[in-house]
């Protein structure tokens, strides 16, 4: 695991989602309300880019079916999903989005 850049953490507007990819991971950087999340950018139930999905909090609504996850542990909250996505330790320093991307995922 390793500490990986990301984004200018102003580069992605409160409230809105955007997709990245670094290396082999299809990303989606989310900020909701100042805080930010990176999360792998498919949905566990039909596999759906989450991009554009609604973010209430720490949770992120699938635009497809509208399964909830948290985006700070990747757990399903509500159906159709049951399965959890991929969620990074997130951190932002000096204006710069930082994630613990793992291999494989
Ligand atoms: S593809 Fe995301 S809830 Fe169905």
């Amino acid at each position: 695991m390793s500490k990986t850049f990301i984004i200018d953490a102003d580069a992605v507007e409160k409230g809105k989602t955007r997709p990245i990819s670094v290396g082999e991971h299809k990303l989606l950087v989310c900020n909701s309300g100042g805080s930010y999340y990176v999360i792998a950018n498919q949905c566990s139930h039909a596999q759906a880019r989450l991009t554009g999905g609604k973010l209430r909090g720490h949770k992120i609504f699938c635009p497809l079916h509208s399964a909830p996850f948290d985006m700070r542990d990747g757990s399903a909250l509500g159906p159709p999903a049951t399965a959890p996505i991929c969620a990074y330790s997130t951190t932002v320093e000096d204006g710069k989005v930082f994630a613990e991307l793992t291999e494989g995922q």
